[in-house]
């Protein structure tokens, strides 16, 4: 299946859908979803036909995050390389972006929601962040987004065990807006959407910025920061074991890691 297809856009109502569909690899992201995920949101951005963005998964998966294959085979190279295109477009997106999570929604697929609007996720949802046992380190701004919003106790220990947590915790947090019942998740994305695309645009875009203004600096900051200590990381003896682990269907032991 080509990038196109594994990344699906409709524009309806001024409201612009992009639907992460690759549900045999629980949505995982190679390069080629990012690139098309970065090209969706500088579409809806340049598009004034296109007034929200509403990005959601399959039923099953949000997305189980960055393809862990392509952290051996394709890691990230320099600012023009996809995934930083794609964070790049969601951190500086003008324009309002809401977002229906059903299943799971692993790293940078909880990472993401940090820099949505509007998140609704369905009861069944469950999100995790697990970079650490993966060796690696958080990216997307979440190493400053997180705290922020919920304090650092509670983001080091959701950063630091990884552990997944349930719909009504990411509601608790605050990371997600509202959980509705799996049937209602589109139904109440879309609709939140459509009202948010009445509204005035222009109002909506300065109350946006406002919003976001005053982290706009340090968030690229830390982002770009982020971003070269997992790369170093990726390469680390830890990384290591724990990718061929996640390959070999088996736990992995950083016993011999000091
Ligand atoms: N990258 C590459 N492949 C992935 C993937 C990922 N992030 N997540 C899932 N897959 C693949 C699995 O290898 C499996 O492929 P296979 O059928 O060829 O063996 C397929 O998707 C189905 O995954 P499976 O683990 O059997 O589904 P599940 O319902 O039991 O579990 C998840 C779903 C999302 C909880 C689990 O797949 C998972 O933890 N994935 C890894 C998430 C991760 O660590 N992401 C990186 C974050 S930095």
């Amino acid at each position: 299946m080509h990038a196109v297809e594994l990344i699906q856009t409709e524009q309806q109502d001024g409201v612009f859908t992009i639907r992460i569909n690759r549900p045999e690899k629980k949505n995982a992201l190679n390069i080629a979803m990012y690139g098309a995920l970065a090209d969706a949101l500088q579409r809806a951005e340049e598009d004034h036909s296109i007034r929200v963005a509403l990005l959601c998964g399959t039923d099953s998966c949000f997305t189980s995050g960055n393809d862990i294959a392509d952290f051996v085979n394709s890691p990230p190279t320099g600012p023009d390389s996809p995934v930083l295109r794609f964070l790049r477009a969601l951190m500086l997106a003008a324009k309002p972006i809401v977002a229906a999570v059903s299943g799971s929604a692993v790293g940078i697929g909880t990472t993401l929601l940090l820099h949505c609007d509007l998140v609704y996720a369905a009861d069944t949802a469950v999100f995790q962040m697990p970079f650490v046992g993966l060796g690696l380190c958080p990216e997307a701004g979440s190493t400053l987004l997180l705290p922020q919003l919920i304090g650092h106790q509670r983001a080091a220990e959701l950063l630091l065990l990884g552990d997944p947590f349930s719909a009504p915790r990411a509601e608790q947090l605050g990371i997600v807006t509202a959980v509705v019942p799996q049937a209602d998740l589109l139904p109440t994305a879309w609709a939140k959407a459509l009202q948010l695309s009445a509204q005035p645009a222009a109002a909506v875009r300065l109350t946006k910025s406002l919003l976001k203004r005053g982290n706009t600096r340090e968030l690229q900051e830390t982002c770009m920061f982020e971003i070269k200590c997992f790369l170093e990381r990726l390469s680390s003896p830890e990384a290591r074991e724990a990718l061929q682990a996640f390959f070999d269907h088996r736990k992995p032991d950083f016993s011999k890691f000091h």
